[in-house]
């Protein structure tokens, strides 16, 4: 009964990675996860999304932070035990087959692609953003219809396409090397981040805060059109949050993968958190909320308004430089999802090969050409939205999966034991329906459109499987 509507379940113990020419590398120990985590996490929520939350919630944006963050550190906790009771790479893609069947992996799997591919969209087309504005500063204008895509009067977002088939080439090259590269990347944005917060907080007025909460706390239509509230800006701030979750998905790249992705995973979401709690709090005390909302670059703004000139050519520089960290760390969970799905036989079985270093270089590249191509045509906010609903949807399978793992297999060996996992797998779960409820109307038709989408495909693949005897493992 189960079994009919859910699908097959996978065994836990099925180590479908053991096949021959579809074995990952080991290669990263935790210092890499950490920044695989942080690299991926902190990106365009924090550099530019900060402005938008404030539109959204004013001065209480610091509880929407709060909010989201909250959220993301209960499914960080599910991620922490699920990885190290199957560390196979997939994340909760692997967990829902494990946990509840394979139909279900499919929609998660499905939903993943929005999280990860979107985000880094998003952030393909936010770098693109800093790269004119900072070319600008030095007299050099680009042709305006290569920077945008058509719903924007332009032809094409060069320069976004660009970073993303760069970013995917380089990351052919080994898992390892891009880590490195990650952290190098990850000390150059933590450093921006603190040199903002010691800059502003000698200009730190309390008077700012006021009135704290001009929106209230529901998410509600405004009369000018936009959807408001603390939960409004919960709802796109959970964007800067997520991206730890793709430490989860380097599972079997990982030297010692118990130990080391509980420390990459929770590790890495720590750090982020307090970092975007100071960031927030002085952001907001350093200037009236209304005079950042608009602003693309709010960090830089508001340097520049306290007199910090050099200072906001160094921040936006770090942002140029440091962002496609994300990219790669989300184009890097993106291919290891298709990998595994393609490995399980729900995708063409041809993406789940590896190259002479143990690393999926041709699913690497399919999955930077699909990026770029999102990312030359697409507008930024409706991108982080729709990433945000696929994201939210892979937690939620995150919290069931482990409520349903305490049950069946209780005594199954866990690294890290999550503590009190029915609190927190609850928790993970109404936090992420009540952000979901939370975001526009038009990002959930689009969210249920492409699940739509998904099970066609889906359907027609299993059909012509059937037809070619080609059974999922
Ligand atoms: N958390 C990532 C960012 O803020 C997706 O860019």
């Amino acid at each position: 009964m189960f079994i009919k509507y859910f699908g097959m379940r996978k065994k836990i113990n099925n180590f479908s990675s053991q096949k021959k020419n579809s074995t990952l590398s080991r290669t990263l120990s935790w210092p890499h996860l950490v920044a695989l985590g942080v690299g991926a996490i902190v990106g365009t929520g924090i550099y530019t999304l900060a402005g938008v939350g404030a539109d959204r919630a004013g001065p209480a944006v610091i509880i929407a932070f709060v909010i989201a963050g909250l959220v993301c550190a209960t499914a960080a906790l599910g991620y922490a035990e699920l990885s190290t009771l199957i560390p196979e790479a997939g994340g909760a893609y692997t967990y829902a087959y494990s946990a509840i069947g394979r139909h279900i992996a499919w929609v998660v799997g499905w939903s993943l692609i929005l999280e990860y591919s979107l985000a880094s969209s998003t952030v393909a087309v936010g770098w693109s953003a800093y790269l004119v504005g900072w070319l600008q500063s030095f007299g050099v204008m680009l042709p305006p219809m290569l920077l945008t895509g058509p719903h924007d009067g332009g032809l094409i977002n060069l320069p976004a396409v660009i970073v993303a088939l760069s970013i995917a080439i380089l990351l052919t090259a080994g898992a390892k090397e891009s880590a490195t590269l990650t952290l190098i990347l990850v000390i150059i944005k933590l450093l921006a981040l603190v040199l903002f917060v010691v800059l502003t907080l000698p200009a730190f007025n309390l008077n700012y805060y006021h009135p704290f909460m001009p929106y209230g706390f529901g998410s509600t239509l405004s009369p000018d059109g936009k959807v408001r509230g603390v939960m409004a800006a919960a709802a796109i701030l959970f964007f800067a949050f997520y991206g730890f979750d793709t430490v989860a998905t380097a599972a079997e790249e990982a030297k010692e993968p118990k130990r080391d992705l509980t420390i990459g995973i929770i590790g890495s979401m720590l750090i982020s958190t307090l970092i975007y709690v100071g960031v927030a709090a002085a952001l907001l005390g350093a200037a009236p909320f209304s005079s950042f909302i608009k602003s693309g670059e709010p960090l830089a703004l508001v340097l520049r308004g306290l007199g910090h000139e050099m200072a906001a050519k160094w921040i936006a520089a770090a942002a140029l430089i440091a962002l496609p960290s994300v990219i790669m760390a989300m184009i890097y969970g993106q291919s290891r999802v298709f990998f595994v799905m393609a490995r399980d036989r729900l995708l063409p079985p041809s993406l789940a090969t590896v190259n002479k270093q143990g690393t999926p270089s041709r699913v690497t590249l399919f999955t930077g050409i699909i990026i770029a191509l999102i990312a030359g045509f697409f507008r930024l906010d409706e991108l982080a939205e729709l990433a945000n609903a696929g994201t939210l949807l892979a937690f939620i399978t995150v919290g069931l999966s482990l409520i349903i793992l305490r049950f069946r297999e209780p005594d199954r060996p866990r690294r890290f034991s999550c503590p009190l996992p029915y609190w927190i797998g609850s928790i993970t779960i109404l936090g992420c329906l009540y952000l979901f409820a939370s975001l526009p109307l038009h990002t959930t038709l689009r969210f249920l459109l492409w699940n739509a989408i998904g099970l066609v495909f889906y359907a027609s693949y299993t059909v012509y499987k059937r037809r070619k005897a080609l059974l999922p493992l």
